[in-house]
């Protein structure tokens, strides 16, 4: 696959697809250093070295990706990717709309290079109506689709998501898309061209809250709403993230059904008339909820996990960083954290894929590429060039 996607919204998309083994070539702008896409160059670092080659999420989101570099501004470079395009099964790509089509290689460009090409964009609005011309980050795509305004604790400003969710699931979508788009390719041979929108990626999570205001005209807020941490949809009470023994540590619970909440009452021991049944609890939540806190607080949050787990409820103490990476056996035995090896930062550990395949498993072992670092694989090895017309188009600013 020929690929143009940066940050995690379109590079976690070809990420999957090079677990799985495909030959994913990451093509970058060398007059920017591919600082297109900016987290070539930002934090975390591993250590106190800076610049395009050490920045931590770019190694994590193009792992198993090969690299080259074409300045697309050159006649050279732009015959380049045509020979490139016409090996490859697709063509993908995150910028802004129309930037392709204004380097030359827009969808009809495209198939006449490759006539069964699978093209597949992702941008903030996709490449049709009014807005399609505004560009977009994660949070902005949150925020537009209404995800935002949908999190957050009564009474107080929306409060976003806490991080670029919609870079996960932008990401995790356009995956979908091209998948699809190949097993299409696959069965028919025909190609075609996937345009994808971000911000109606977003907008298909807002299920309960489209349902709510399309069927009962309500606003989704109101008294006591949203209240991120309260299981509204459907409704279940107690359900929370409740204040542990320590600091900064935290137990969540949800009672399913009156069965989980007479064995949370019973182990609890909280007795009191007007928690009978869920009309009452809810009527009563913060009531409730102070009574689930008395138990809570005085106990650590992964024994009282337990204790929860012991009779059948859904509990876990909220992990931190630290208890998830270094110190959680399960996600260790998974292998949720393998190590790659990067050109200059060495060994890192980066994201697994949350799924094993029992014959044809993932393998992440090479960290993303450095700027450039398979010139000589892809442009010599794949295209037929020497050495010395690559060094020639190094010193022509092609590569
Ligand atoms: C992320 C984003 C906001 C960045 O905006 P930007 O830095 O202005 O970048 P654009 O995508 O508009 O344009 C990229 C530029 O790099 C140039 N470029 C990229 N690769 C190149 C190459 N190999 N050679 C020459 N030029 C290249 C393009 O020609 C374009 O320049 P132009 O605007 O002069 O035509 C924008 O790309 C975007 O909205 N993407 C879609 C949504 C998204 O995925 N957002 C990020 C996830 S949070």
């Amino acid at each position: 696959m020929c690929d143009f996607t940066g940050q995690l919204a379109g590079a976690g998309a070809t990420r999957w697809m090079a677990a799985f083994g495909a030959e994913i070539i990451r093509v970058e702008d060398p007059a920017r250093l591919g600082k297109w896409d900016v987290l070539r160059g930002t934090s975390p670092f591993v250590d106190e070295r800076r610049g395009h080659e050490f920045g931590g999420c770019f190694n994590n989101h193009n792992v198993e990706k090969l690299g080259i570099t074409l300045n697309l501004r050159t006649d050279k470079g732009k015959e380049l990717l045509t020979e490139l395009i016409a090996e490859c099964d697709a063509v993908t790509e995150n910028f802004a709309a129309g930037v392709l089509e204004r380097l030359g290689f827009g969808y009809d460009r495209l198939r006449e290079i490759k006539p069964d090409i699978l093209y597949v964009s992702n941008c903030g609005f996709g490449h049709a109506g009014p807005y399609r011309k505004y560009k977009t980050w994660g949070p902005i795509v949150q925020a537009c689709c209404g995800l935002t305004f949908t999190s957050g604790l009564p009474d107080m400003p929306s409060a976003g998501w806490g991080y670029s969710y919609m870079d996960h699931h932008g990401g995790n979508f356009m995956a979908m898309a091209i998948m699809a788009g190949l097993i299409h390719r696959s069965r028919t041979g025909e190609g075609q061209w996937i345009d994808m929108s971000c911000t109606d990626a977003g907008a298909t999570m807002l299920g309960p809250a489209v349902l709510d205001y399309t069927v009962n005209g309500r606003p989704l807020r109101r008294d006591g709403m949203p209240y991120s941490n309260r299981g509204q949809f459907p409704a279940m009470a107690p359900h929370g993230i409740y204040e542990a023994d320590g600091h900064d540590a935290w137990l969540a619970l949800a009672a399913r059904d009156e069965s989980d909440w007479q064995t949370i009452a019973k182990l609890m021991g909280i007795d009191d008339r007007r928690f009978a049944d869920l009309a009452g609890r809810l009527a009563h939540e913060d009531d409730l909820d102070d009574a689930v806190r008395a138990w809570t607080s005085t106990r650590d949050r992964f024994e009282a996990a337990a204790e929860l787990q012991a009779v059948g409820v859904p509990a876990a103490g909220v992990a931190k960083p630290v208890d998830r990476v270094d110190n959680d056996a399960n996600t260790e035995a998974w292998g949720l954290w393998p190590t790659v090896t990067h050109g200059e930062m060495g060994r890192v550990r980066v994201d697994g894929i949350p799924a094993h395949f029992s014959d044809t498993d993932w393998v992440l072992e090479r960290g993303g590429p450095l700027l450039g670092q398979h010139n000589r694989q892809i442009l010599g090895g794949l295209l037929g060039y020497s050495d010395a017309d690559l060094a020639d188009m190094a010193a022509e600013g092609v590569i």
